[in-house]
């Protein structure tokens, strides 16, 4: 894929600031344990995120993805919602242990048939596929032989990547091996707020490297089985951090929560290192010693396309005064998701919030994608996730009306254009999300959606949103 940064000359959207470029990618996106349900149907065996859902206490309400949207059953719908609306592209992850249950040894031919079935629909419909191999639901075997913190976690995603480029890798051109490792590994095994649930801060560091080792062996195994074919990417969600003063102490604060939100995924997918300071500021809780030799190699793939998610950027301050951290507002949790960082404090960004509580900031989208436009010597960036939850709630005559988010996608829409002026090469945006859907340990409170759901009767209505950004996507222009 070329990867030549557009100039002034033949960028558009520097001639008109409101036009995106020609063949920009729009996009919308969905995971598997949030939409589908179907949770025990078609010899699927449960995730981690069945098994966390269904444990008393870790989710609002005691909410699961047993139904969801019943997108399994559904999908034909959602799939005409999709092709009304005019998107190009549609991400979303394929369920592990719907398609290799128990997360190991043969597919199941009932589950890949599903996602199959979905491609070619898709593609009837002029919808690009993007597939996103682990979008968190771990099969829960995995996990019960050590989850993430265990090495031979990032073998069974290799295994489970051939496998499934194996069944789709005809049709489907673009792959994403993880989706937000930094929550998989902090939230699931730091402040556990996640599935599986665990709180060790050693084992973050463990899960992190072994996702950055599943991401460098799913792309390997993805190249091998489709060579020459496939565009790969990952999608990180990189904190945008900002320190609350120019205190030296607090710059070191922000330092140190590059390094372990940002730094520690993108060091060694993107330059094949772990960084010193890194390895320094967490030498009291593990000498590093689970990463062995040749792994970094094996991570430092050549990359066709880099997703970031953004939601909100991150305040932090050296203090003693400890607030709980707010990071990327998932459940909060007693216990901090950051190892070896209990000196440093979050701190809320000015401004408005959404309905998660995260501020409204699209400047650090901006901070983002230039940092990874120079960072990466040029990757293709996309946008695979950028979204807004809002308390949306049908009018007496049914309609849905979301003014909060048209404004919050219309503001980060802007900034993207700024980028593209300002050089990065960004070539789409994937609005976050198609449906409401299941927000993990908030459970069915938060909406996301473009289109809303009813969860009593599973119907669909598409928002005031989903026609603004169906606008957007068939002009390719952002209006005034
Ligand atoms: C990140 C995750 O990838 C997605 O699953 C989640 O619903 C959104 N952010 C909103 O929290």
């Amino acid at each position: 894929m070329a990867t030549a940064s557009r100039t002034a000359e033949t960028a558009p959207a520097t001639r008109n600031a409101r036009v995106f470029p020609p063949g920009f990618l729009w996009g919308t996106a969905t995971a598997a344990y949030q939409i589908e349900g179907a949770a025990t149907e078609g010899g699927r065996t449960p995730s981690i995120w069945d098994t966390f859902s269904h444990t008393p206490g870790r989710t609002r309400n005691g909410d699961t993805g047993d139904v969801a949207c019943d997108h399994y059953h559904r999908w034909r719908e959602d799939l005409a919602i999709m092709a009304d609306l005019g998107v190009g592209a549609y991400r979303f992850s394929v369920s592990w242990p719907r398609v290799q249950p128990g997360g190991s040894g043969p597919a199941s031919r009932e589950g890949l048939d599903f996602y199959s079935r979905l491609v070619d629909g898709l593609l009837e419909k002029g919808i690009q596929p993007v597939v996103t191999l682990y979008h968190w639901d771990l099969p829960q075997e995995l996990e019960d032989a050590g989850g993430w913190p265990e090495r031979a976690t990032a073998e069974r995603f290799a295994e489970y990547a051939s496998l499934v480029a194996g069944a789709l890798g005809d049709r489907v051109e673009r792959w994403t091996t993880l989706n937000e490792p930094w929550c998989s590994a902090f939230l699931g095994y730091g402040s556990g707020v996640h599935a599986p649930g665990r709180t060790d801060h050693a084992d973050v560091l463990r899960a992190a490297h072994h996702l950055n080792l599943a991401h460098g062996l799913g792309t390997q195994a993805l190249r091998a089985a489709l060579p020459g074919r496939a565009q790969i990417g990952v999608s990180i969600n990189p904190a945008a951090v900002r320190a609350l003063t120019d205190d030296p102490d607090d710059l070191d604060a922000r330092r140190r929560i590059d390094a372990l939100a940002n730094r520690i995924f993108d060091g060694p997918m993107l330059r094949g290192v772990y960084d010193e300071d890194l390895i320094q500021d967490t030498s009291r809780l593990t000498d590093w010693s689970f990463v062995k030799d040749g792994d970094l190699a094996d991570i430092h793939q050549p990359l066709d396309a880099l997703g970031i998610n953004y939601y909100t950027p991150t305040l932090v301050s050296a203090s003693a005064d400890r607030k709980l951290p707010r990071r990327d507002g998932h459940g909060g949790g007693e216990q901090s998701p950051w190892p070896a960082a209990e000196d440093i404090a979050f701190h809320q960004t000015p401004g408005e919030t959404t309905d998660m509580g995260w501020t409204i900031d699209p400047t650090g989208l901006h901070d983002l994608l230039m940092r990874y436009h120079r960072e990466t010597g040029g990757i293709p960036l996309y946008i695979t996730e950028n979204g807004m939850a809002c308390d949306d709630k049908p009018s007496p005559d049914g309609t849905v009306h979301d003014p909060d988010r048209i404004a919050y996608l219309h503001s980060h829409l802007g900034t993207v254009q700024r980028a593209i002026a300002d050089g990065a090469d960004v070539r789409g945006y994937f609005l976050w999300s198609l449906l409401d859907n299941f927000e993990w340990a908030y459970g069915y409170s938060k909406r996301f959606g473009t289109v809303y759901v009813d969860f009593e009767s599973l119907a669909r209505i598409p928002k005031s949103s989903a026609r603004w950004y169906a606008e957007v996507a068939r002009t390719g222009e952002l209006p005034a």
